[in-house]
């Protein structure tokens, strides 16, 4: 397993999402009452940048059409059979990692 930084803390204010590269792959990490979580970056719907949509609470709303889904565990809330990937995030310093396998 390697632990792979992606962003500082200060990069992703609270109830936000930023696309950042995990190597060549995109992801979103966000901001959660001050914890971090990472998923998938696109919505798989129709690919829309899921960054730009809402965050409320956990849940982000695509901008596109509306699809919703838990941040915290990539359930799909609207549809609920859809899920977003999502990637393990560990914190230090100021500094937020993904652990890869
Ligand atoms: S692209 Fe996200 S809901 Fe359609």
């Amino acid at each position: 397993m390697s632990r792979i930084r992606i962003t500082s803390i200060h990069d992703v204010p609270e109830g936000t999402g930023r696309e950042v590269l995990l190597g060549r792959i995109p992801i979103v990490v966000w901001n959660v009452a001050g914890r971090f979580h990472a998923t998938t970056a696109r919505c798989p719907h129709e690919d829309a940048p899921l960054c730009n949509g809402s965050l409320d609470g956990t849940v982000v709303t695509c901008p596109m059409h509306g699809w919703r889904f838990d941040v915290t565990t990539g359930q799909g809330v609207m549809p609920p059979d859809r899920l977003l990937r999502v990637y393990p995030v560990h914190v230090e310093g100021e500094s937020i990692y993904i652990d890869t396998a």
